[in-house]
Order: C-alpha cells, then structure tokens, then sequence
C-alpha cells in the first residue's frame, strides 16, 4: 500500500492536495517483480471460483490492459497457460481505462452470435512499472489492480445496452511514448524518460467529464430505462471530481454513485471491473438490480455498459 503521506517523502506533493484535487487516500502497488499476469491470474481464479466453472469450460479470455507483461505474446495467452483454460482463445485489448468495458462489450458480440457461451474478462495492470516516480502531477493518481468477471447467455437481465466511442485527435493528451515501433527502447529512450506514462491532466479532466456524461447518457436512452431506476453507477474510478462532475452533467442520482478510488487510485483497465465486483459484494448491486458501468481513458476511448445483474 503506498498512501499520500509516503508520497510526500517522494515528491512535493501534500496529503491534503491529493485528497481534496482525486480524492485519492491510497493505492496498491505490486512488489517488485510481479507481473500483470500474476494479478490477472488471481483474478481470473476467484471468477471461475464464483461462476462455477472449470478452466477447461472457457473459451475465450479477453486481457484488458495498458501494461501487458510483454508486448508480445499475449498477457491473455499467458493466463491461460497458468489457468489450465486450453480450450480458449486468447487475445489481449488495448484501450487503456476504457478496456474492461470494451472487453466486456467484445465478448459480449461472442456471446449473441452464438460462437462461445463462456467468455472470461479480465482487467489487469501494473501501472507502477510505467510511472514516472519523480512526476507529481502523475504519479499520486495511478495504483496496480486486477478484475475479472465471466460472461455467459442468460435469457432475461445482462447486458441491456452499451455505448463506445474514440477519438485519436486526441492521442497526445496521455501516453507512453517510448518502447513501441515510434520509439524502440535505447539508452536515448531511457535518458529521455520516454518509457513512462505523459498526460496532459487539465485536458483529459475536461474531455473524461465530457464523454462519460454523455456516454452514459446514451446508454440509459438506448436501454429505454429512467436513470433514477439505476440501483448503482460505477464510473471509471479516476478522480472525484471527475465523478462528480460527470454525475452532475448527465444528471445521474449522486447516492447510487459507487466510489472505491480512495483506495486504490486509478487502476486504469482494471477499475471498472473492480468496483463492479465491490458494488455486489457489499450489497449496492443485488441481483435483479440495473447498473450503468462508465469508462473513459487514453486513445481517447469511452465506452458504457447498462445491465441488469
Ligand atoms: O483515466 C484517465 C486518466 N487521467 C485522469 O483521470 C487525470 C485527469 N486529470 C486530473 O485528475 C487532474 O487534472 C489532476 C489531479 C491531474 C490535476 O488537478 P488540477 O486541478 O487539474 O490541477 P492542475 O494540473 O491545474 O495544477 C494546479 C496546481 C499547479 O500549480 P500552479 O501551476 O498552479 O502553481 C500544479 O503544479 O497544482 C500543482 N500540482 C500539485 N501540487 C501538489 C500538480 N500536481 C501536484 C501534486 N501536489 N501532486
């Protein structure tokens, strides 16, 4: 665990700042050495655990990361080895914060057409390798994390309706410039701290707020639902006030809010489905209740899920 007050011993930053600009109270930081496949891997067992299943039943696992183990092979791939899981197929999604969404959306069109009838999502990141440690305007947002939920037909409730969207005009507001075809890794790349995480914050605060609203929005239109019938929203866990502005915005109830960011800091791809997972577990979601799921993160991407649990 890795709170305000230790960062202040790192950066000049105070407790009081982060909490009253994020929100943010503490985050998870893997100890060294661990890879977003140990944490995915974890996950990934305690959702089998739950939907009952053995490893050999799913047949597909989508990785939702920003942070893969390598670029290549799959962090998917990787989990299946440590899985057992030898009858799925394995790939990995790259849509930063936005990824667990759009993971669940891509297995999702699996599922509706018939082709596979259990589908693993996982969100996973160890976003503590790629931060800058020394950047204070950075590193006291980011914590490392895993989700994972599985996906199955169901003929009433599910996935009622969803939302996606990018915008890659904006592809400099957040980004990791170094380690990729743009710019293979060199000592130049290291000298010119190319292999950590840049963001513009003020602008991505401004189009987070901007996109999340609106994307949740459609979502509740398309899924013909009243927002005051939404038992919980489980937006992107970035920054409160993020939040709060978005909730305000899109006129979203703010008590069926769920927030779990003090603890953790952005997660980034695993967010959404961590809060996802707290929302059950502490009785926010129960079944038969709606939810609306928002993300929002680097590409740009956003993206919303209606469902009924
Ligand atoms: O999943 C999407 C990923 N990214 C995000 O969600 C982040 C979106 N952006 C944000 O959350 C906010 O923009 C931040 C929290 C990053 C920054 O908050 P802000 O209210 O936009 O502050 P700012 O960048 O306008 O900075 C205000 C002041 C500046 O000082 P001056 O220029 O006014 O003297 C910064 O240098 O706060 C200073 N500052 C800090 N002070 C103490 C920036 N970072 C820190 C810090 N501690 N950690």
């Amino acid at each position: 665990m890795l709170t305000n007050r230790d960062l202040e011993k790192m950066v000049d930053t105070s407790d009081d700042w982060i909490r009253t600009r994020t929100g943010i109270e503490e985050r998870r930081i893997a100890p060294p050495g661990t890879t977003t496949s140990d944490l995915a891997f974890a996950a990934a067992q305690q959702a089998l655990k739950q939907a009952r299943l053995k490893p050999q039943d799913i047949e597909l696992i989508i990785v939702a990361t920003t942070t893969p183990d390598m670029l290549f092979p799959s962090t998917s791939c990787l989990v299946q080895q440590r899985l057992g899981a030898t009858q799925a197929v394995c790939f990995d999604l790259s849509a930063a914060c936005s990824g667990s969404v759009f993971a669940m959306i891509t297995a999702q069109q699996y599922l509706l057409n018939g082709r596979y009838r259990n589908a693993l999502v996982i969100g996973a990141e160890v976003l503590s390798s790629f931060i800058d440690w020394t950047d204070r305007s950075t590193c006291i947002l980011f914590g490392d994390g895993a989700g994972a939920c599985v996906l199955q037909p169901v003929k009433r409730g599910g996935i009622l309706a969803t939302d996606m969207g990018s915008d890659g005009r904006a592809a400099d507001l957040l980004y990791m410039p170094g380690g990729g075809s743009k710019h293979p890794p060199s000592h130049q790349s290291v000298d010119q701290r190319l292999h950590f995480l840049r963001m513009n914050g003020t602008e991505i605060f401004k189009l987070a707020v901007r996109r999340m609203a609106e994307s949740a929005q459609r979502v509740i239109t398309t899924g013909k639902i009243k927002p005051e019938r939404v038992a919980c929203f489980i937006p992107h866990q970035a920054n409160v006030r993020i939040i709060e502005a978005v909730v305000k915005r899109a006129n979203l109830p703010p008590e069926k809010v769920f927030m779990n960011l003090q603890r953790y800091g952005n997660t980034s791809a695993a967010s959404n489905l961590i809060a996802l997972y707290e929302a059950v577990k502490t009785g926010r979601i129960k079944r038969g209740d709606h939810a609306v799921m928002v993300a929002f993160g680097a590409g740009l991407t956003w993206g919303s899920i209606l469902l009924q649990w």
